[in-house]
């Protein structure tokens, strides 16, 4: 079965084609990013007007990429939610309406379960079961993966997600947006040593994450370091941004390392847009050594939103018999352990 996959739930338009059988056959990502970093974060509106722009050309440059002349899919995948709903539209009502002009059936797609099945499409995928983590700009959980649809959750986080609290303390350290891969890039110069900041709600049992409180650290930190301008020298930047990735790290590493116990799993897989980082998977492959289990991510372009993770997810729920109805729905807030399992 070949799937059209089309992603829109945010900031960057993701489209592709992937078959049951050949695997992916093109793909083609605009990010918005450059546009959102004047504001310093995600304007929606803005977000809604980039994807009906960026969308039809992009659904072209994929069937050219995939060598396919436009239309020649059995289905086609939208992204439904979560998200922001305006962004979500766009998506939904082209996905829909192309599928209905085409003939052939749609379905909506959980976006976090895109992201949690995006390591399939590599070359040594996980097998069922695994605990996920799925850290995002939006969402920070441990989930027990029994199989596609079958999704517990083990904890989350009670205030701001992982990538959230990346691209705030990013701006805490007058760094762009977003901040996600500039902390991580600064870090890499700094010493890691000079600043610790606390390893939240570790000193308890439990599998929930909390980051404001590295936040505040973040802001003491940067503030007590500016000079009489206002400035903070940059080998200091890259020592809190080193300080504070660190935390994160470490605090994802230690309940990882819980949800695995408390399952008796031996595959952990990392998704979402804070999957990418580079520190993360390095403290990650060790723990997981330890444990003697083995950890599973995807490349880093389908770590962050792209329409591959979309294609594959609704090409398996469509191959076990669901589609959607004519209806265009989107659910800017959907529970992940509320989908069916197929
Ligand atoms: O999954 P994603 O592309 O979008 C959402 O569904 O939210 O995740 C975006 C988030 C942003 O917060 C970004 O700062 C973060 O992922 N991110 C990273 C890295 N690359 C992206 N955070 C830490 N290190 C990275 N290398
Ligand atoms: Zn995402």
């Amino acid at each position: 079965m070949r799937v059209l996959g089309i992603e829109t739930s945010c900031d960057e338009t993701g489209v592709a084609i992937y078959d049951s059988e050949q695997g992916l056959l093109g793909d083609a990502l605009y990010s918005q990013v450059k546009m959102h970093a004047e504001y310093g974060g995600v304007v929606p509106e803005l977000a809604s007007r980039d994807h009906v722009r960026k969308l039809l050309p992009l659904l072209d440059e994929t069937f050219a990429k995939a060598g396919l002349a436009r239309g020649e899919v059995d289905a086609v995948a939208y992204t439904s939610g979560p998200g922001l709903i305006g962004a979500l539209m766009v998506g939904a009502s082209t996905g829909r309406a192309l599928a209905l002009a085409w003939g052939v059936p749609a379905i909506g797609v959980h976006h976090m379960e895109g992201h949690l099945l995006a390591p399939m499409l590599e070359e040594n995928p996980p097998a069922f079961p695994f605990v996920a983590l799925l850290v995002s700009g939006g969402h920070t959980q441990l989930v027990k993966v029994e199989g596609i649809g079958r999704y517990e959750l083990l904890g989350e986080s009670l205030d701001d997600a992982a990538g959230e609290a990346f691209d705030k303390a990013a701006k805490m350290l007058d760094l762009d947006y977003p901040g996600g891969p500039l902390i991580a890039k600064h870090a890499e110069q700094g010493d890691r040593s000079r600043f610790r900041f606390p390893r939240p709600m570790t000193d308890r049992p439990g599998m929930d994450f909390s980051f404001s409180g590295l936040k505040t650290f973040t802001l003491n930190t940067s503030n007590d370091h500016r000079d009489a301008e206002g400035k903070i020298d940059s080998q200091t930047i890259c020592d809190i941004a080193a300080a504070f990735e660190e935390a994160v790290v470490d605090t994802l590493a230690i309940k990882c390392r819980r949800a695995l116990q408390h399952t008796g799993y031996k595959h952990l897989v990392i998704a979402g847009g804070v999957s990418a980082n580079r520190r993360l998977r390095e403290r990650l492959e060790l723990m997981v050594n330890k444990e003697r289990a083995e950890l599973f991510y995807a490349r880093p372009e389908f770590c962050t939103d792209n329409g591959a993770m979309i294609a594959y997810a609704g090409c398996q729920r469509l191959l076990a018999g669901q589609q959607s109805d004519l209806a265009i729905v989107t659910k800017p807030r959907w529970p992940l352990d509320t989908l069916d399992a197929i």
